[in-house]
């Protein structure tokens, strides 16, 4: 019997390009979708998503910035005889109390949790890919990071470890209903070590700036984002600097528990990194 498609959202993100070509390697079919990719699938737009749910075995949900959609979707994943989710959601998510930063992902969360569907949250710590692949990359280009991050130490992940996780637990029925998996690499480091690391790395000075959020707030609007989104990010540091007592600032086991082996080391990921030349200036 041919499997049924596995439909994977945010099929063009750091994740979902990830978790696609692992999902074919294993000879699996993919129903890669997003805005811009060959299935339309809009999370501002309902009318199209039975036609990208139509015959699909398991869904990775990458949520979108907003609480509420999630709830719809996965009402019409049911409808369609979809038979498992997994959800990108991300660490702490239940620690952030009443903070406008993460309602999307306690949002997605909830609504995947009342599906009568197997599911599984995968709940990852700060990607070591934001270093090249999203925010703090021009920064790193620009020698210097300029964050208020504190001291706390973040126990970064590699996304190729969230990815197999996800590739693993995608094609595993029956065997990771109702977990939720917090993701972390083998060891946490501050920023300020993260930079050092990828400076030796590069031969160059990249240096870390520590700031309160209020001046980090008021540098991100200087640089063109909006007040709320400003406000947003600000917040997020503000939850990690938490982390030592809410405990996101300590590994877990997780990874190492789905795949049987040891999560990826910054140190690898800056090497691997460091080679492409992506931090060259
Ligand atoms: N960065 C971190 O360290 C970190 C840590 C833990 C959790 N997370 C969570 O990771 C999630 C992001 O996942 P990611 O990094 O894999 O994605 P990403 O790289 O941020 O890319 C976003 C994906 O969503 C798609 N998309 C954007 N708007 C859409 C819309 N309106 N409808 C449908 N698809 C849309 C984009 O494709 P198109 O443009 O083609 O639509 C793209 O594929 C966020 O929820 C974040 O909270 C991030």
């Amino acid at each position: 019997m041919t499997p049924q498609p596995t439909l994977v959202l945010g099929a063009t993100g750091k994740t979902g390009r990830r978790i696609i070509p692992r999902l074919r390697l294993r000879g699996l079919p993919v129903r890669a979708a997003s805005r811009t990719s060959d299935t339309a699938f809009d999370w501002s737009a309902p009318s199209g998503w039975d036609a990208v749910l139509d015959g699909v075995g398991a869904v990775y949900i990458v949520p979108p910035p907003t609480p509420g959609p999630v709830h719809e979707f996965v009402a019409r994943a049911e409808a369609a005889g979809v038979r498992r989710l997994v959800l990108l959601s991300g660490r702490g998510a239940d620690t952030w109390g009443d903070s406008i930063f993460g309602q999307d992902m306690r949002d997605a969360e909830d609504a995947v949790r009342a599906s009568a569907l197997e599911w599984t949250i995968l709940r990852p710590n700060n990607f070591d890919q934001n270093f090249d692949e999203d925010v703090f990359h021009a920064p790193l280009l620009a020698g210097e990071l300029i964050l208020p991050a504190g001291e706390v130490p973040e126990p970064f992940v590699d996304l190729e470890d969230v990815a197999d996780v996800a590739a693993t637990v995608l094609t595993s029925p029956g065997r990771h209903g109702g977990m939720t998996y917090e993701l972390t690499g083998p060891r946490a480091l501050t920023f300020e070590e993260a930079c050092e690391l990828i400076a030796r790395a590069c031969g160059r000075p990249i240096t870390y700036k520590q700031v309160a959020a209020e001046e980090y707030t008021a540098l991100l609007t200087r640089q063109g984002l909006g007040a709320e989104a400003a406000h947003h990010i600000a917040e997020m540091f503000v939850m990690m600097t938490r982390g030592l007592s809410t405990g996101t600032a300590s590994t877990t086991d997780e990874v190492a528990a789905v795949l049987g082996r040891s999560p990826r080391t910054f140190e690898d990921y800056v090497v691997r990194t460091a080679a492409t030349g992506v931090w060259h200036r």
